[in-house]
């Protein structure tokens, strides 16, 4: 099983859960099973990470596995050999494979390949592990989704799309505010739509901040330039002028939570002052990246060979 999508978890999202507060739990305690002793997993990156690598490295290591990081660069698939190939190999000596990429379509062909589980850990589509760490985070701080709303101000990009995937499956509210041209993806938007009518919650997607903030229990925002956009950087600053996250937004909404995947620019899309207020629950998100990415191993890898 491949985890491209955050909707490829499906059904299994609920005991993923379940096991990330065990995991999380036994690791306060200093208890630590070595349930994926002699598991490898590789882990390819074509761009920077602070979070997403050393919760990966660190999770292995706590499950009594390893984890090999591999900087594309240095591969022979950065000379040239195919994903394909690349994949192939790969799964004939790790157990699964994590991999930050600049293409989605080199993830699900990689995916496509690999005979062991391909984990997403970002691409310009969407970036599911920190969406279900993030529901995770969610659930421990609000009990549950029914009846929460969570608007999400800034640029319509990946961690805007899977969260928009995930909401919409467990039934939380969720609004979206971006300038006009920085919306979501269409399709992902039609499938988050779909499921939320299965699911019983409302989805908005406008252009006014202050319309999407109304309300909200949770106020979540990243960063106006995403890896890879740095191209569009002035232009992007000038759009997104209106977007901050600020006391004034914050107030229309009362006294929400702040989330953010980090890492932040203080200043643009959030100002310092609420980054580091007393509802900002940053912190708690990455660390949750840990617990939940741990659960997500033993899941993917435990019955593996
Ligand atoms: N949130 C997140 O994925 O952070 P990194 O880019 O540091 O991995
Ligand atoms: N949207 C950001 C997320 C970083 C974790 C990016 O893709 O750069």
């Amino acid at each position: 099983m491949n985890v491209i999508s955050i909707l490829d978890v499906g059904q299994d999202f609920f005991s993923l859960i379940e096991r990330t507060r065990k995991l999380k739990e036994e690791a306060r305690k200093g208890v630590f099973k070595n349930v994926l002793r002699n598991k490898s997993l590789a882990m390819i990156f074509e761009k920077p990470s602070t979070r997403t690598r050393v919760s990966f490295e660190v999770a292995m290591t706590q499950l009594g596995g390893h984890a090999v990081y591999l900087d594309r660069e240095s591969m022979q698939l950065g000379r040239g050999e195919t994903i394909k190939d690349t994949a192939r190999t790969l799964s004939r000596y790790v157990d699964g494979i994590m991999v930050r990429a600049k293409s989605h379509e080199n993830v699900l062909e990689l995916g496509e390949y690999a005979t062991v589980p391909v984990i997403n850990g970002l691409t310009e589509l969407e970036h599911p592990c920190q969406v279900l760490a993030d529901l995770f985070t969610i659930k421990e701080k609000k009990g549950d989704f029914k009846e929460v709303k969570l608007a999400f101000i800034g640029d319509g990009n990946n961690v805007c799309h899977s969260l928009l995937l995930g909401s919409a499956f467990v039934g939380m509210n969720m609004s979206v505010a971006t300038p006009r041209g920085y919306e979501p993806n269409k399709e992902i938007l039609e499938k988050a739509e779909r499921l939320s009518n299965k699911s019983g919650c409302e989805i908005l997607v406008t252009n006014d901040p202050m319309r999407a903030a109304e309300g909200a229990d949770i106020i979540y925002t990243d960063v106006w330039v995403s890896m890879g956009q740095e191209a569009e950087r002035e232009k992007r600053l000038r759009d997104f002028r209106d977007y901050q996250v600020n006391t004034r937004l914050v107030k229309i909404a009362g006294s929400p939570l702040i989330m953010h995947c980090l890492p932040a620019k203080r200043g643009l899309e959030i100002t310092d002052e609420v980054l580091e207020s007393r509802n900002s629950i940053v912190f708690d998100q990455a660390e949750n990246r840990l617990h939940l990415q741990k659960a997500l191993l033993c899941h993917l890898l435990a019955s593996q060979g």
